[in-house]
């Protein structure tokens, strides 16, 4: 898969009249750390598309139709809920964890007070919080729980309080703490954790995380009086280069790495795209599109992106997903899946998009199938679920794993800005 995914990859097909110039940067040492980043292994489209419409609080509206000749897969009884021990060699941080089945989110041990938990890393949040022995017994039920009481370094915030709301069903919220965070090797000594009292059953049921460890821009952190920090804000200054990269693998493993930019992740130039934070998220523009080697069109509805980690799927303005499927033979909108389905022998053309204004990204076709979910009754033919779905006409596109994973990403302080370049 990884041979396949380096050689597939597209990325920087310039459509201004010169290609970006590649930042010469030093070589520098010093303090960089990485952590792998380590992939669930069951991953089921329809929940992955419900979690991030929850997530940003999109309604959606389905003009779709219900198919009576397609069986979806039942995501409970298909995925066994066999854990996938996957040990990832590190040079610093030595790192494994477990994947498990249900949703579709990239998970990544953190060390609490010196408790290792595993985590999902969240690019669209800035929240960090854990489930601890603060937490309902339900919610304990197994996770791996933080026990502040058997922290040396935890403090309480006092007065402190989280509420973080992702959308109608998804929230955490509870007391505040202090503690040591290491995130393979890159310490905060000094970061604010949330310990919820209440969460949602999303985040109960979801037993592969235990926590979000909150990547955006801290003024949308949720912990008051006082709003805090996130990790890679505190971390910051103590490193070599204020950035952290995500080089994600179509596999579902990859790496995040803190402080530095690893000149051997990637290949020919990299692009520098300009973030505006203001939202408190990675967004940047991205006002164009092409279908295959098809004309550049115009993204209209929302011309803006942001790069999320935390979110499976990519959802893009609906004139982009029509116009995708539209060149997809046999694709249909399904209601009883919340989204594009096509027979999974179907050729996919690639997708390019826009990634500030002078350059286009493209996502091979190979990578914008998602899982399969479920058979065409008549055929017996599988029918797969896009990587490719609707925003529903919302004010910002999210680009998640689906775009992530085929490039390489440097998520920068100074700017604040984007680097995305094609992987090594
Ligand atoms: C959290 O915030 C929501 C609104 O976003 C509010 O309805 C809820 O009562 C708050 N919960 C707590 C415990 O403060
Ligand atoms: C199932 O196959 C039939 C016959 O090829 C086709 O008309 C129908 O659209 C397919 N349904 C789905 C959900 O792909
Ligand atoms: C990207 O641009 C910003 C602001 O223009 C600059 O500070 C930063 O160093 C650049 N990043 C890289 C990786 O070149």
């Amino acid at each position: 898969m990884r041979f396949l995914i380096s050689l597939a990859l597209l990325l920087c097909l310039s459509y201004d009249a010169l290609a970006v110039p590649a930042p010469s940067r030093p070589q520098r040492k010093g303090r960089s750390f990485k952590v792998d980043r380590i992939r669930r292994r069951v991953a089921h489209g329809p929940s992955a598309l419900r979690k991030a419409y929850a997530k940003y609080g999109i309604v959606p509206t389905h003009f779709g139709l219900d198919l009576l000749d397609f069986e979806p897969i039942d995501p409970h009884q298909s995925s066994s809920t066999a854990v996938d021990d996957v040990a990832q060699p590190a040079e610093t941080g030595a790192v494994s964890a477990s994947a498990v089945q249900g949703g579709a989110e990239f998970v990544s041990p953190v060390t609490i007070g010196g408790q290792k938990v595993v985590m999902d890393f969240d690019t669209g949040s800035s929240d960090m919080w854990v489930i601890s022995t603060n937490s309902p017994a339900a919610a304990q039920q197994g996770h791996t729980v933080f026990d502040p009481a058997k922290s040396t370094t935890f403090k309480t915030l006092d007065g402190a309080t989280f509420n973080i709301t992702y959308g109608d069903q998804s929230f955490a919220n509870g007391i505040v703490g202090m503690d040591t965070v290491d995130i393979g090797g890159a310490t905060v000594t000094n970061q604010a954790i949330g310990l919820p009292t209440q969460l949602s059953q999303t985040f109960i049921e979801d037993t592969a995380s235990n926590g979000l460890v909150g990547l955006a821009f801290s003024n949308i952190n949720t912990v008051r009086p006082q709003q805090q920090k996130t990790f890679f804000d505190n971390v910051a200054a103590s490193l070599d280069e204020p950035v952290m990269t995500a080089s994600l693998k179509a596999d579902g493993t990859g790496v995040y790495e803190f402080g530095t930019i690893d000149q051997t992740k990637f290949q020919g130039n990299m692009v520098n795209v300009s973030v505006d934070p203001t939202n408190g998220f990675w967004q940047f523009q991205s006002a164009e599109f092409a279908v295959g080697n098809g004309a550049l069109q115009q993204i209209t509805t929302a011309p803006t992106a942001i790069a999320d980690t935390g979110t499976t799927l990519m959802l893009s303005s609906p004139e982009v997903v029509m116009a995708y499927y539209s060149q997809v033979q046999g694709a249909v909108l399904a209601n009883g899946v919340g989204g594009f389905i096509y027979p999974c022998n179907t050729q996919l053309p690639d997708l390019s998009v826009a990634v500030g204004g002078e350059t286009l990204a493209t996502i091979p076709g190979s990578l914008l199938t998602f899982s399969q979910v479920g058979v065409n009754t008549t055929t017996g033919q599988p029918v797969c679920f896009g990587g490719l779905q609707s925003n529903q006409g919302s004010s910002l596109q999210i680009y998640g794993d689906v775009f992530l994973k085929s490039m390489f990403v440097v998520f920068d302080k100074r700017g604040p800005s984007l680097g995305f370049a094609s992987p090594a």
